[in-house]
């Protein structure tokens, strides 16, 4: 597995790029959101339904989307710096649900996949042996009226693949590709430094993260909270760990419709 041998190699460089999360406010026009709400429903390979986390997705390819948009990643680049143009990850979904604690990377399915496309054809080049993690944004297309949705980014970063944590095995992964982890080894700050993987979960309330047990969030703790605002981008590292959450007094019925997105480093 290049990618995880990679991460090791690199790893320091992985931590250096580390910073907290932060919001780029007005980062999309209402017609570059109308273009990239577009995008799902006129390009979708198929739709993955998933009726125990209420959520529908239609799979894109991710390296397509900036493919066919060169503007977008002008954008990001503009944003962020160069990144390597080939190997994006991410995803769309529509949702009425919070989602439990994770990390969004390229999962290990993806990976293998890549690998074995590349045994079969001589000329496909493995864009998984030369990629490390970088970013992560993630932001809203739509949002029913009035709705409260907020994302909480924990301190907590695992480099590797994408994984969700879910020690008392509350999660029903159907057709996600993202390694369920019962263990939650592995975790550093921000400095790169070893973190445990139990405390006593702070910040944690069940009305503030309903979907998680007290026991699930044990090992995590919050850098920030921020609201999930169409037009705004909330950016953060690709290896912290981040769950979605519910403030006191906000609406908690919504529908939203929204994308992840992972950049890479070539290495
Ligand atoms: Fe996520």
């Amino acid at each position: 597995m290049s990618y995880l041998i990679n991460c090791e190699k690199y790893r320091q460089d992985i931590i250096d790029r580390f910073e907290p999360a932060y919001v780029m406010e007005k980062f999309f026009s209402d017609n570059e959101i109308q273009i990239l709400m577009d995008y799902q429903f006129q390009n979708a390979k198929r739709v993955k339904a998933r009726s125990t986390s209420c959520n529908i997705q239609s799979v894109v390819s991710m390296q397509r989307l900036f493919r066919d948009n060169p503007w977008l990643t002008d954008k990001f680049t503009e944003a962020f710096g160069e990144f390597d143009d080939d190997s994006q990850t991410g995803n769309y979904y529509i949702t009425n649900q919070l989602h439990d604690a994770h990390v969004d990377l390229i999962s290990e399915e993806e990976v293998l996949e890549d690998q074995k496309t590349c045994e079969e054809d001589p000329t496909w080049v493995a864009v998984t042996n030369t990629i490390v993690p970088w970013k992560s944004v993630v932001f809203p297309l739509f949002l029913s009226y009035e709705a409260d949705c907020y994302t909480a980014f924990m301190h907590q970063r695992r480099i590797g693949y994408a994984t969700t944590f879910d020690r008392d095995y509350l999660t029903d992964q159907g057709d996600s590709s993202y390694t369920l982890s019962r263990n939650y080894e592995g975790f550093i700050d921000i400095d790169g430094n070893p973190m445990p993987s139990t405390n006593d979960s702070p910040g944690w309330t069940e009305e503030k993260y309903p979907l998680i047990s007290k026991n699930n969030f044990s090992g995590f703790s919050e850098e920030a909270i921020f609201r999930q605002v169409t037009g705004d981008v909330i950016v953060f590292d690709a290896c912290q760990i981040h769950a979605s959450c519910q403030l006191p007094n906000s609406e908690d019925r919504w529908m939203k419709n929204g994308m992840n997105i992972q950049f890479y480093k070539s290495v």
